[in-house]
């Protein structure tokens, strides 16, 4: 087979690349490992910001997303027995969406199989042959038959664990990590929102987040053990632990319900540079990782990729590359600053195994300036909203 651009990875970064090619008038072939059942019912991330919405909406893939996705004009900030709303629209004149990840692989499948564009799912072996040459090539086995895809540019869109960041040639190369020594517990409940707005709070017990699906399924997240398991937690212990980390003095409480998914992630912090290695390309997860607490991930996968495909036009419009080889440090000044809020909204949240005394009281002291000084919340809401 031959193609203009292999792809690998169908997630948000692989699905949309594709589809903003296709648009350009460039072909693409999209490998990915797991069923198209799989990747659609992967519950992942919520939160879209204004910037992704538009290049979702300009892509033709926003109808859904603008009819069913829920428009959030503030964010509340819980500590001390008080929630504090600071108001994104208000203070940054955005507003963010509420609508799931796997909506949006829904949407971008759906648009991708409307204009006949290949998607392979169920692949596996896939190795990449030729990268530092003009002609790389991708073999994988399908249905138990090997194949081989020749193409002009190969583009990484398969996650922390794919195999395209291990093809990078070695040298030069720079990762950068943080882990936090905690994850997040995160479960999906049948039952009406608790809130209209998303509650990220602070309690001595960890860090605990209300969001939600849709009218009638809430998201609810805890701090944890990364190394504890689902099992170890009952529901009774689960709303226990939620509502001692969500007591508040005005007599709110989150609405309990059937539990239906449980799930645990670990936290960390991850960047790889450089994102280009002469004609393999690396885009979202694959590239960096941000803890969630700053609702980042899933909007710097789709930063990435609408970066990468104006370099692809440039290339096959106009023959000229200055656009591609810009593209690691274009990405990732974007990428650096989600990185910072993202670590920043994670230290200001959690409670920390190591904190000493007087690391807590900067912590609650911290809260208290944001909640409490417009230009501190300005800069929450700046950075949350993606306005920079
Ligand atoms: P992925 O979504 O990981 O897609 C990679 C794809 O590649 C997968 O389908 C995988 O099966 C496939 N693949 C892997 N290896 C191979 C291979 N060898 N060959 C072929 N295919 C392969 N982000 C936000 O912006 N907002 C949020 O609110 C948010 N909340 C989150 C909550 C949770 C619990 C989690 C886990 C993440 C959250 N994120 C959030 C992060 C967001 O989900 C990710 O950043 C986003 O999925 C990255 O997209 P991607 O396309 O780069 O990678
Ligand atoms: C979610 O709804 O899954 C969600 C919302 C906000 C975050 C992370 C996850 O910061």
């Amino acid at each position: 087979m031959r193609t203009q651009v292999t792809i690998i990875g169908a997630g948000p970064a692989g699905l949309l690349l594709s589809h903003l090619l296709h648009l350009s008038g460039i072909e693409s072939i999209v490998l990915e490992t797991r069923s198209r059942a799989d990747i659609e019912a992967t519950i992942r991330a919520g939160v879209l910001e204004q910037g992704t919405m538009d290049i979702l909406a300009n892509a033709g893939v926003g109808a859904r997303m603008k009819a069913e996705g829920a428009l959030h004009h503030g964010v509340e900030l819980a500590f001390g027995g008080r929630r504090h709303r600071i108001d994104l629209t208000e203070l940054t004149g955005k507003a963010i969406t509420v609508y799931p990840q796997h909506e949006v692989i829904k949407d971008l499948v759906a648009a991708r199989l409307a204009a006949q564009g290949q998607l392979l799912f169920e692949v596996s072996g896939v190795q990449l042959q030729g990268v530092d040459t003009t002609t790389p090539s991708v073999s994988f086995v399908r249905a138990g038959e090997a194949a081989r895809i020749d193409a002009d540019f190969v583009i990484g869109c398969d996650g922390y664990h794919g195999v395209t960041r291990p093809a990078m040639p070695p040298q030069g190369r720079e990762d950068f990590t943080r882990n936090y020594g905690f994850g997040w517990f995160g479960i999906l409940v049948e039952s009406a929102p608790s809130s209209d707005e998303l509650i990220y709070a602070r309690h001595d017990r960890g860090f605990a987040l209300v969001s939600k699906r849709t009218p009638t399924v809430q998201r609810l997240y805890f701090q944890c053990d990364p190394a504890d398991h689902v099992d170890n937690w009952s529901d009774d212990r689960i709303w226990a632990e939620l509502h001692a980390r969500l007591e508040n003095n005005d007599g709110w409480r989150v609405n309990e319900g059937r539990i239906f998914q449980k799930g645990i992630i670990g936290m960390r912090s991850f960047v790889s540079t450089p994102m280009q290695a002469g004609r393999l390309f690396l885009a979202g997860d694959s590239a960096h990782i941000v803890p969630p607490t700053g609702a980042k991930g899933m909007n710097l996968a789709v930063s990435d990729v609408n970066v990468l495909a104006q370099g692809l036009e440039q290339f096959y419009r106009q023959g000229r590359d200055d656009r591609l080889q810009g593209y690691t440090d274009a990405a990732l000044k974007r990428i650096w600053r989600a990185e910072y809020f993202s670590w920043w909204m994670t230290s200001l949240l959690h409670t920390f195994a190591d904190a000493t005394p007087f690391q807590r009281e900067m912590q609650r002291a911290e809260l208290e300036c944001v909640v409490s000084s417009r230009a501190m919340a300005t800069a929450l809401a700046e950075n949350y909203v993606g306005a920079f």
